[in-house]
């Protein structure tokens, strides 16, 4: 087989990617490790920055998160008993959007079949050949057979467990992590969410967030220790946990039922210096992870493939290779800003076991700025709507 872009995963990047590709004449080809229901069966974040927006509408696929999508101008900070809002729209003119993660994939798998994409689905053994010389190939397993792709350049959209990163020698990447002592419980109900806009609660007992896919599916999370055990927590503890977290007021309107998905995700900071090696390019999960309370994972991905594709454009239209030169820098720049924010908001919004009284006093001082600065509300406006590409 031969094609322009060989796309190492079936997630949102490699999809967006792929159809932004589709619809500017260039070709791809996605391998992903799984089926189209797993992929779709993972529940992920669903808060989307502008950016986002305007490259789903470019890819031709932002219909029906505009119809079904729900625009939030600002978002709701609970300390305590204490609440005040973030007001997205009046610091920065701007809302985000709530729409799943998983309607985001489903749109784009449903565009790429549309327009007759080849998805290799349950591909095996996925090895990257010579992407540090001009003619780069893949070669996989699938249904028993050996098979070879042959192309100008390979996307790793593979995630963080992907075999993509892992293909640029060790001595030509520089990794940074920071593993935070906890994770979030979340659960899915159908019920409708306790408030219009997220709330994010810092309490004595720690982090909780309630959030929401549309008007009778709530997601709500829990902060719980990082060894901690899905099979723990029955419903009506999580219940009980996150009343105890979330103000008394709001905790009376919360409407509670049976969890239709419950999991436990650690958090994680994670960053691969450079995203690109020769002809391979890294994309989103693949080269960084960011804790979700700043909702960024999917927004950095995002912004990622706008780099690429711009670069892979400018280098098939104009014969030039200067965004594809300048990718790793510009995709990284956004990133480290991102992966900021994202650390900020978690030291801001969780409690550490090894917090000491100044630590705490270091937090309530940031939060009690953050409640009463005009310039910090700002600041939190501007990097949660997202920062410009
Ligand atoms: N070969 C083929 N496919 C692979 C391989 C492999 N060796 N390893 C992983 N994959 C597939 C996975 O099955 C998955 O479908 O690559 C895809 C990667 O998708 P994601 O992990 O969703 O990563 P990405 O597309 O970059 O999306 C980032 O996902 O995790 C969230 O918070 C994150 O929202 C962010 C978004
Ligand atoms: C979610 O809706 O799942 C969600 C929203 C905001 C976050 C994280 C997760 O910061």
């Amino acid at each position: 087989m031969r094609t322009q872009v060989c796309i190492i995963g079936g997630g949102p990047s490699g999809l967006l990617l792929s159809q932004l590709l589709h619809r500017r004449g260039i070709e791809s080809v996605i391998l992903e490790r799984q089926t189209r229901d797993y992929v779709l069966g993972r529940i992920r974040a669903g808060v989307l920055e502008q950016g986002l927006l305007r490259l789903m509408d470019e890819a031709g696929v932002g219909g029906r998160m505009r119809r079904e999508g729900f625009e939030h101008a600002g978002t709701l900070i609970a300390y305590g008993e204490e609440m005040f809002r973030i007001d997205f729209v009046e610091h920065t003119g701007t809302p985000v959007m709530v729409y799943g993660q998983t309607e985001v994939t489903r749109d784009l798998y449903e565009a790429r079949e549309a327009a007759g994409g080849i998805i290799e689905f349950e591909v095996e053994g996925v090895a990257i050949h010579d992407a540090d010389r001009d003619a780069p190939y893949v070669t996989w397993r699938q249904g028993g057979a050996e098979k070879r792709i042959d192309c100008d350049f390979v996307a790793g959209c593979d995630g963080f467990h992907g075999v993509s990163r892992r293909s640029i020698p060790e001595d030509a990447r520089r990794e940074y992590e920071k593993v935070y002592p906890f994770g979030w419980l979340g659960i899915l109900s159908e019920t409708p969410p306790v408030n219009h806009e997220l709330i994010y609660a810092n309490s004595p007992r720690g982090f909780a967030l309630c959030s929401m896919r549309n008007e009778n599916l709530s997601r709500y999370y829990v902060q719980c220790s990082a060894h901690d055990k899905v099979e723990n927590w029955s419903d009506d503890e999580f219940w009980a946990e996150l009343k105890r977290r979330i103000p008394g007021h709001v905790a009376e309107g919360l409407v509670t039922g049976p969890s239709i998905e419950k999991s436990i995700a650690p958090l994680r900071s994670f960053v691969t210096e450079p995203m690109r090696w020769g002809r391979l390019f890294l994309c989103g999960d693949a080269a960084h992870i960011v804790p979700p309370t700043g909702a960024k994972g999917l927004n950095t991905a995002a912004s990622d493939v706008h780099y690429l594709f711009s670069g892979l454009t400018q280098f098939y239209e104009l014969n030039d290779a200067e965004g594809l030169d300048l990718y790793s820098e510009r995709a990284l720049a956004r990133i480290w800003k991102a992966e900021r924010f994202s650390w900020w908001f978690s030291q801001l919004m969780h409690r550490f076991e090894d917090q000491t009284e100044f630590d705490r006093k270091m937090q309530i001082a940031e939060m009690e700025l953050l409640r009463s600065s005009e310039a910090a509300q700002k600041a939190m406006a501007e990097n949660y709507v997202g920062l410009p590409y």
